[in-house]
């Protein structure tokens, strides 16, 4: 079974077309933040939560993005709709947070509107005797789901989000089937002191885990050849294997204790490791080492270990390649969704600009899915949790390596003296990304 979509190796990557060399203008100043507001957030979609957080009819939550916010609702016919938080009588906004209504009524001078956005009553209609209701519907805007996530696009001419999407981008992670799982065990939001990109930017690269996450070495090949890229459109996908090859650079045995610590940034690990522990026990000799057959591997009995639980839970893996089995890939939509993913489980990061409008803050939230069969998903849903104290929630060890050298970052960035800064090979898709961002900017003018 191959991967349904194409993947670039290293050596492919056109490097003569990215600037290296990126402007940290970008990164401090409000008139940046401005442009992007303008070229970005209100012209791109974007994810605004989970389909399965909106069951039933009358369910809505606002999203709220800068200074804007929109409501998205379930309909009485099931359909999921946008609108501009404005009540179109004076504009006051509508709603707040999340929750459940047959209709929405506007505090302000009770006019009262459809989940479908058709305004349904005036108060003291002999006062509005001439009002045109179809004029006065709330402004819709584009909302469509993929994945199990719900999109919103600002901008009321956007193209479909399964073209903005990529037929390719659908079809690579489709076999996961994202939109069956469920955030299990984290789901948070907290206040970041840096800019959205400088976390965008983090989850673009594996350069830094020589210096960030260097436990990660022993199960990682951080050799560029040995990765895979792919692009589509204005997202993308790169993924290293899972085993190192080179036995100076890491023992057999030191692979097999890096996979029993796996769970502590993979959990569904966890749940494999007895299987694995029981395929590995076989070729364990009496001096402590391993020796497995020809073809054999850390890697391959993981791999199998993997799909032999996932298919005993009830998770259909049949789409998923071997190499899905044991390896996280990183998939990032633009312009500000990253995750990573692997057979059964997934961790995703979405930022968005901090309200206040400062671009040195930004909201982070991190949730991490897992597979569950159906009627345990309700029971193990995590709930959302705000962090309100700085350093008060307990990310895993690599989400919180990530947290403190952020912040660390954009102290430096933001030093007017610094203009710009410089990229490695390696940091290819932190190019990309700064070059999409140029490239809406440039577009809106
Ligand atoms: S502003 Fe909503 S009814 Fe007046
Ligand atoms: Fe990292």
């Amino acid at each position: 079974m191959n991967s349904p979509v194409a993947f670039k190796d290293f050596a492919d990557l056109d490097f003569a077309r990215l600037p290296l060399k990126i402007s940290t203008e970008r990164y401090h100043s409000p008139e940046w933040q401005e442009k992007e507001r303008r070229a970005i957030w209100m012209k791109t979609w974007q994810i605004v939560g989970r389909a399965d957080e909106l069951p039933n009819s009358g369910d809505y939550k606002v999203y709220s993005l800068l200074d804007q916010s929109w409501i998205v609702a379930r309909g009485q016919d099931g359909k999921l709709r946008g609108f501009v938080n404005a009540c179109r009588h004076r504009g006051n906004a509508l709603c707040e947070g999340k929750g459940h209504a047959g209709r929405f009524t506007c505090q302000y001078h009770m006019w009262t509107y459809g989940l479908d956005g058709r305004l349904l009553a005036v108060a003291r209609p002999d006062l509005v005797p001439d009002i045109d209701k179809a004029e006065h519907t709330l402004v819709e805007v584009p909302v469509d789901t993929f994945a199990g996530f719900i999109f919103l696009n600002p901008d009321r001419d956007a193209q479909p989000l399964a073209e903005f999407m990529t037929r390719d981008v659908m079809e690579g992670l489709a076999p996961y089937k994202l939109d069956e799982m469920t955030p299990v065990g984290m789901d948070v939001r907290e206040e970041l002191d840096c800019n959205w990109k400088v976390v965008m930017d983090a989850f673009s690269e594996g350069y830094h885990i020589l210096g960030v996450h260097p436990e990660l070495l022993a199960v990682i090949d951080l050799e560029p050849a040995a990765a895979t890229w792919g692009f589509y459109g204005d997202h993308r996908t790169a993924g290293s294997p899972f085993e190192v090859k080179n036995a100076d650079v890491c023992s057999v045995e030191q692979q097999v204790e890096a996979i029993r610590s796996l769970p502590s940034t993979f959990p569904s690990v966890a749940e494999v490791l007895p299987t694995f522990e029981a395929m590995i026990a076989p070729h364990l000799s009496a001096d402590g080492t391993y020796a497995f057959p020809a073809g054999e591997s850390v890697r391959t009995i993981l791999q199998k270990a993997t799909r032999q639980t996932l298919t005993a839970k009830g998770m259909d893996v049949s789409g998923l390649t071997d190499d899905q089995m044991s390896d996280s890939r990183g998939w990032f939509f633009f312009p500000n969704f990253f995750m990573t993913i692997r057979a059964g489980e997934a961790t995703t990061i979405l930022m968005t600009p901090h309200p206040s409008g400062d671009p040195n803050k930004c909201i982070w939230h991190v949730t991490a899915y897992m597979w569950l069969p159906e009627p345990l998903r309700q029971q193990y849903r995590a709930e959302l949790v705000e962090v309100k104290e700085k350093g008060s929630y307990p990310y895993f060890l690599a989400l919180q390596q990530d947290y403190d050298q952020m912040e660390r970052q954009q102290r430096g960035l933001r030093n007017e003296g610094l203009t710009h800064i410089s990229l490695s090979q390696e940091e290819f898709c932190v190019a990309q990304f700064h070059a999409n961002i140029d490239k809406y900017v440039s577009r809106a003018g």
